[in-house]
Order: C-alpha cells, then sequence, then structure tokens
C-alpha cells in the first residue's frame, strides 16, 4: 500500500489485536443488529473493510451468510490472523481500502466498523467504495457519533486520543461529518444512533490496551509508521500518569 494515503494510529501489535478483541465483545451486540436489520436474501460476496482481526467479518460470515466473505486490511499481521482463525470460510486480501483491486467489483455488501475514522477523507473514501457496488448493493458502517464519561480519568484519556487522532488528520466523533454523505451520491437508507454505555471498568481496561503508553510498545508502533504521518506520542511522563490512572479505574470490579 501508499503508506502517505493511510495509516493506522494504532497499529497491529499483539496488544493493538487484544484491544480489538475487547471491543469486539462491547460492539459485537450492535454490529449484529445492524447487520440483522440491513439482512436482505442471500448476497453472493460481502466485503469487511479494514477487518482487522477478523471479528466483524465472523459476524459478517454467520449473519449474512452470503456465498463468498472477504475480509481486507493493510495489516499483513491483521490478514494472517483472519486466515487462521476463520480458514476457508472466508477469503483474505492485504490491500489498502483506498486503492483496492479491480477484482473487488460487483460486491453485495461493503461493510466497514471503526475504519472511516482511521482515513483523512472519509466522505471520498465512501464515493469510492460505492462504485464497488453492484446496482443493488450496499455500504454499511458503524462509527463513533461522541463519546461521554463523568470518570475524570477517561475524560484525560479521551482528550488525548482526540488530539493523537486529529495528528494524523483523523477524527474520533466522525459521525457528524457521516450525516454530510447525504451530499454526494449516496442514496442513504437508514442512519440510526446506537447508544452504549459498557461499564466504566470495561471502557478504562480498552483504553488502557492503546498501544502507545508504553514505551516498548510506542518504540514497536514508530518503527512501523511512516515518519511523516507518524502520531504524535504523550509525553513519558503524561502517559505514565494516565496509563496507571486508567488501570486503577479498569481494576475496580466489574
Ligand atoms: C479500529 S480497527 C477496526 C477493525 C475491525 N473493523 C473491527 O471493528 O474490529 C481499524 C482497522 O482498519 C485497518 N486500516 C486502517 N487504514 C486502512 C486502510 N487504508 N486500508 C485497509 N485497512 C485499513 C487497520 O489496520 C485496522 O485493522
Amino acid at each position: 500500500m501508499d503508506p502517505e494515503r493511510s495509516s493506522y494510529t494504532f497499529g497491529d501489535s499483539d496488544l493493538a489485536a487484544h484491544r480489538l478483541a475487547l471491543l469486539a465483545e462491547t460492539f459485537g451486540p450492535t454490529t449484529a443488529r445492524f447487520l440483522r436489520m440491513h439482512r436482505n436474501g442471500t448476497p453472493s460476496l460481502v466485503v469487511d473493510l479494514g477487518c482487522g482481526p477478523g471479528y466483524t467479518t465472523e459476524l459478517l460470515r454467520d449473519i449474512l451468510r452470503p456465498g463468498r466473505t472477504m475480509a481486507i486490511d493493510s495489516s499483513r499481521t491483521y490478514v494472517e490472523l483472519v486466515a487462521q482463525r476463520l480458514g476457508s470460510s472466508a477469503e483474505v486480501l492485504c490491500a489498502d481500502a483506498l486503492a483496492l483491486p479491480d477484482i473487488i467489483r460487483d460486491v453485495d455488501v461493503i461493510f466497514a466498523r471503526f475504519l472511516l475514522t482511521h482515513l483523512a477523507d472519509p466522505l471520498r473514501a465512501i464515493a469510492q467504495w460505492l462504485e464497488r457496488l453492484g446496482s443493488d448493493g450496499v455500504f454499511l458502517s458503524e462509527e463513533v457519533e461522541s463519546i461521554t464519561t463523568d470518570e475524570p480519568t477517561l475524560v484525560a484519556y479521551l482528550n488525548l486520543q482526540r488530539e493523537m487522532l486529529r495528528a494524523n488528520g483523523n477524527e474520533l466523533e466522525i459521525g457528524p461529518l457521516l450525516a454530510q454523505v447525504a451530499d454526494t451520491r449516496a442514496q442513504v437508507i437508514s442512519s440510526e444512533l446506537a447508544i452504549l454505555s459498557p461499564p466504566t471498568a470495561v471502557a478504562a481496561r480498552m483504553f488502557a490496551m492503546t498501544p502507545v503508553w508504553r514505551s516498548a510498545e510506542s518504540r514497536s508502533l514508530s518503527t512501523t509508521l511512516p515518519l511523516r504521518r507518524r502520531p504524535r506520542q504523550p509525553s513519558h511522563g503524561v502517559s505514565d500518569m494516565l496509563y496507571s490512572a486508567l488501570t486503577k479505574v479498569a481494576s475496580k470490579s466489574p
């Protein structure tokens, strides 16, 4: 892939994969409900863009039961993980979602969860993907509208995460921007807010797993990202204090 076109702020280390597993547990039920709402016959080809370790691909395979399920990610590590976990039930492809190969065409369902938030021009990306749909094809997307919390440690973390994503040209709370897709040639079938209230400890656990806190993880992240798009790292002092505050909140039950 062209490293200038996109870079994923949180990398693909073991820790990042574990964070996505916890994220999948938290968001799985909402995603499943969303997919059931949009199930329509038996699709021939369903594509999971920015599939990560493949938790979303699994849901697509099991709920939409397509003829072919394809998982695409720019991380070779994640694509290999999906291949191991899903075996021959999914085709995997390591590719940039912004430069899809020509074989991705006439797709019935293109799905992307928490990918647009990592792209510099999400509306342009959607316009590109619409070109890959068949005549009755749909694009389904799940992103963050807003995150609110009264817990000061989580507020501090979220402010830092917003800042890091912005330094990489991305927005965390991208929902309001996506509403503008209606101004493009997309015909919006539905747009819905799903409200999730994970326990504070679970949110803190997920946040603490963001792989930028610990110096070893930070070093491996820095080496995997192209120089000009490297996200701003918090200073070690801030990082250590926030990380230890987050782990304290995370250790409270449940
Ligand atoms: C937050 S993760 C979401 C993973 C998965 N969709 C989920 O919800 O569990 C974002 C994923 O998008 C991938 N990604 C980021 N930019 C990409 C691009 N331009 N092309 C393909 N994949 C990309 C990352 O490697 C990462 O796996």
